[in-house]
């Protein structure tokens, strides 16, 4: 199918992080580390390797922390470069953006994800665009979003990265009602944000990555508060269902995935990606291993 290649991504980092109060009350969430590098390089990282060459972040008060991320640090690389760091300053080199690459937009109040797109869609114009939410991090050998670009390249539409989850678990997602299921990827019927257990349509969660076609933005247009009292995205994609052009697709990415955007959720991905990282893995899983036989010898 011959579809528009997906070359912006909107990082909607405008929430207030409530569930890592109190240290969200000066630091962004996006900004908290995992092993030494913040959530929000990850979220880069994964779409720069999908090929996206623009980045729009929609910010909010208090994310000055998130901006000055992604600046030149001329005194520290100079710095750096005098003492023959050189290894320091290829680790420096990634969080540089190319000037006009990155652009943010303001949402003034967090009115829910949808809005937070909506903020954006001057700067996305007439195109697919990409949604990343940094807190679903992804370890996966081929990057999730660039799985979906390639799934997306046979169906256009709209893309939705998939899960596996629970019954009982499918309360804290969008959940997928599936009209015709291809393996990997899945056509749905419809979608229903934070079901109760028993009126969940299918097993299959949504989960922070989509790719989306600019109509989405029409249909937040329109949209009134949803869930929670929010302005929900799964709506507005819920509505591109049945869509002459458009259809909504899931797709069950390779990887696994961590909540980030919740404690649990971020300690694991710690344990997970430390215990990956070949500087640390002897030493860290030693340490684990250590520690969890000490507490079940004290049982
Ligand atoms: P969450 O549902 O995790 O909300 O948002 P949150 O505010 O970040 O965290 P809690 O629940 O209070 O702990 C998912 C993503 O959507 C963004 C968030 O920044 C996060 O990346 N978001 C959410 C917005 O940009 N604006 C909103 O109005 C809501």
């Amino acid at each position: 199918m011959k579809t528009k290649k997906v070359s912006k991504a909107v990082f909607p980092v405008a929430g207030l992080g409530t569930r890592f109060l109190p240290a969200t009350k000066s630091i962004p969430k996006e900004i908290m580390t995992l092993v030494d590098r913040p959530l929000i390089q990850y979220a880069i990282d994964e779409a720069r390797a999908a090929g996206i060459k623009e980045f729009i972040f929609v910010t909010s008060r208090g994310k000055s922390a998130l901006e000055d991320y992604f600046d030149h640090a001329p005194e520290l690389e100079s710095e750096l470069r005098r003492k023959g760091k050189t290894e320091l300053l290829d680790i420096l080199k990634d969080t540089n953006m190319d000037s006009g690459a990155i652009a943010y937009v303001r949402q003034n109040r967090p009115m829910g994800l949808g809005h937070a797109v909506w903020c954006a869609r001057r700067l996305i114009g007439n195109e697919p665009f990409a949604v990343l939410l940094p807190d679903d991090v992804i370890a996966a050998e081929k990057p999730c979003l660039a799985q979906m670009v390639e799934a997306y390249e046979q169906t256009g539409g709209n893309m939705v990265a998939a899960m596996e989850v629970p019954p009982a678990k499918a309360s804290s997602y969008g959940v997928l009602d599936i009209a015709e299921d291809m393996g990997a990827i899945v056509k749905a019927k419809g979608m229903v944000e934070k079901p109760k257990a028993e009126e969940a349509p299918s097993n299959l969660a949504v989960i922070g990555r989509y790719i989306l076609s600019p109509s989405v933005l029409t249909k937040l247009n329109r949209m009134k508060q949803g869930v929670g009292g929010e302005i929900q995205l799964t709506d507005a994609i819920a509505e591109e269902i049945g869509s002459k052009d458009g259809g909504v697709y899931g797709y069950r990415f390779r990887g696994q995935r961590y909540d980030c955007g919740s404690k649990a959720g971020f300690l694991q991905a710690t344990v997970a990606f430390g215990m990956a990282r070949p500087d640390l893995r002897d030493e860290f899983t030693a340490y684990l291993h250590n520690t969890i036989a000490q507490q079940k010898a004290a049982q």
